[in-house]
């Protein structure tokens, strides 16, 4: 298994591994700075490959940040195989990931965070907000790169198969199909539609990025606030309703 690595934002780069099992991509991204900052680890199993990702762009040994937003393989699965071979490297997590999962999981105590606390790795500064249950689970939160305006959003805007790293046009609609064809299959209902679900998205939407660094298919530049606007509405449509079959 190899990885894909393509900058998406200055110094911000997309490291995709296309894993056929699933049928999907697995992406992980770098922001290249004086403390290097990856979003989420990718699996255990798959370490080999995001490892040889970002020895193509730095020394994997100087890391130093490690953010994801929910306890889960994809995102944080190899958190331990980079403390072991990163000397520096600490994970960022938020305050319930942390309490929940991370202090006992982790082979190095996290650094956690809460809504709106600010880690600057050099010139680049990561805004983290807390968004329970956004994409899904109690302790998921995203980093917003004030620098670029890149919003690294983990599972939302999901897209299925092995497409290209950057769109400029369509990821609502195909986030938005993907949601509608996961409902009639084995994954259906990955996020909890809440009260605070759409207030969630829109808070995230008033950051107004420019670039969408998506975990599970193309990353976005473009309008991105009205490209979040548009998904929880898609949303609101496709998970708001009582669902007739349960
Ligand atoms: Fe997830
Ligand atoms: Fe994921």
């Amino acid at each position: 298994m190899q990885s894909k690595v393509t900058e998406i934002a200055a110094d911000t780069y997309r490291i995709s591994t296309f894993h056929s099992d699933y049928g999907i991509q697995f992406n992980q991204f770098l922001i290249k700075d004086d403390e290097p900052f990856l979003m989420h680890t990718g699996f255990k199993k798959t370490f080999g490959a995001t490892f040889e990702g970002v020895r193509s762009i730095i020394d994997p040994a100087a890391l130093r940040w490690i953010g994801f937003s929910h306890f889960e393989s994809d995102e944080c699965g190899a958190l331990n195989d980079w403390l072991r071979v990163a000397p520096r490297a600490q994970a960022l997590c938020s305050v319930v990931g942390a309490m929940v999962n991370v202090n006992d999981f982790a082979d190095r105590t996290p650094r956690p965070l809460a809504d709106d606390e600010l880690v600057q790795t050099g010139r680049h500064r990561l805004r983290f907000r807390a968004t329970p249950q956004v994409p899904h689970g109690w302790d998921a939160g995203m980093f917003f790169d004030e620098s670029e305006k890149t919003l690294l959003c983990s599972d939302l805007f999901f897209q299925p198969g092995d497409p290209e790293p950057v769109i400029e046009s369509a990821i609502v609609e195909r986030a938005r199909d993907a949601i509608e064809v996961n409902l009639a299959g084995p994954l259906a209902k990955d996020m909890p539609y809440t009260p605070y679900t759409n207030s969630t998205l829109l808070r995230l939407a008033a950051l107004e990025p420019s670039t969408l660094a998506v975990m599970h298919g193309s990353s976005f530049r473009g309008d991105c606030g009205s490209a979040i606007r548009n998904l929880a509405a898609a949303i609101d449509e496709l998970l708001g309703q009582p669902d007739s079959r349960i």
